[in-house]
């Protein structure tokens, strides 16, 4: 038999060193297609396995009262409402999301989840939106008081990721949106969250609905909220709204005729322009709130000290390391420069993250985000 085997390993030649590459890269069963009830089904770690290529799951997904706080490496999150959400945020000061996507920990609005608090006053602008197929909060966040470098455009986490492990690796959403009972929470299998930039955009997808994984698709992870979430959130305003949906990302109409966008690959460079403008869709009965009413809990919540960039280049600052399949991480400094440079502070300053036009999209170069 060990010959055979030989024998077809030599005949199968580079076909076998390919098999093996991807059972390094690649998990057993995608992150997406992993369920758990809540609470009781939530193992201690979703992601388990050993040698695979991005290293091991940074945190752990069974959070409660001994895990809650500020070193908290709790990995599963919710969106709620406009009162109770989570943002996946680094677990290290001065951290560029680009490199350390992987290992984001949950980072929340209120107590209760095991999981970090976002520090007082870091949120500067939240709207939540609850439409057929999705509820989503989008704002404006000072980032530097949830780990992330000054200056980061940042990029996109989701469930998938090109290893389909997710990013962050092991990353769980649950939400009580579409249950009638709040303690029920459903697990959210489709979802994805951008920030950097000082502004976020969170997005989770109804299970039940037929179009999830369109609406919170994963593809698009360079061309950030303008066009993932068109949304009319304002900076200084905290409100709860119903909405219509967005298009599916990527999808306009031009010439009567549904194009889909495609995404030039990161090695092409920044993206310069755009071939549409992503509608907003229409908002109605939103209701106002007082952010420090909403999130009265944070009111004690200091943010870490040192949020200067770490002298070395944080390659991977999270955690367990591991080469990433391709290069990504020469680019990422670079292109949040040219981001930063060339349109500062373009959503923030205008106030609303409903960016419009070509130029815009400059400074919303997503960098390194080959983990989408
Ligand atoms: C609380 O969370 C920790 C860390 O995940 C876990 O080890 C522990 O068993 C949990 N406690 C309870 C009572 O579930």
């Amino acid at each position: 038999m060990p010959s055979i085997f030989a024998l077809s390993l030599i005949a199968l030649g580079s076909l076998s060193v390919r098999v093996a590459a991807q059972q390094s890269t690649y998990p057993a069963t995608p992150l997406a297609s992993k369920h758990f009830a809540y609470p009781t089904g939530i193992p201690y770690k979703v992601d388990t396995e050993d040698h695979l290529i991005r290293g091991r799951q940074a945190g752990y997904n069974i959070c409660n009262s001994t895990t809650e706080g500020q070193e908290s490496l709790c990995q599963t999150s919710f969106l709620n409402s406009l009162e109770d959400f989570c943002l996946w945020a680094p677990i290290k000061p001065g951290s560029e999301v680009g490199n350390v996507e992987g290992d984001m920990v949950a980072w929340c609005t209120k107590p209760g989840h095991g999981t970090r608090l976002i520090p007082a006053n870091a949120l500067e602008g939240v709207q939540f939106i609850k439409t057929p197929d999705y509820v989503q909060v989008a704002g404006f966040v000072d980032q530097t008081k949830i780990n992330i470098m000054e200056g980061d455009w940042g990029g996109e986490m989701d469930p998938h990721g090109a290893d389909l492990r997710g990013n962050p690796m092991g990353g769980l959403f649950y939400s009580n949106a579409w249950s009638s009972d709040k303690t029920k929470y459903q697990q959210v299998i489709e979802w994805h969250n951008f920030i950097g930039g000082n502004s976020f955009c969170l997005k989770a997808c109804d299970p039940a609905g037929p179009n999830a994984a369109k609406y919170c698709e994963h593809i698009f992870d360079r061309i950030g909220c303008q066009y993932n979430a068109p949304n009319n959130a304002q900076k200084g305003t905290f409100e709860t709204c119903d909405g219509e949906n967005q298009d599916f990302p990527g999808h306009y109409v031009e010439n009567g005729v549904t194009v889909t966008y495609k995404q030039p690959a990161e090695s092409l460079g920044p993206i310069s322009t755009m071939p549409y403008d992503a509608r907003i869709p229409a908002s109605s009965n939103c209701v106002s709130h007082t952010s420090s009413v909403l999130y009265a809990a944070l009111a004690t919540v200091i943010a870490p000290e040192d949020n200067k960039p770490t002298d070395t280049p944080s390659t991977n600052t999270g955690s367990s390391g591991g080469p990433k399949p391709t290069g990504s991480a020469g680019g990422t400094s670079g292109s949040s420069t040219t981001g930063s440079a060339s349109n500062p502070g373009a959503s923030s300053e205008a106030g609303t993250l409903a960016m419009s036009g070509a130029a815009t999209i400059l400074g919303v170069v997503f960098s390194a985000l080959f983990f989408a």
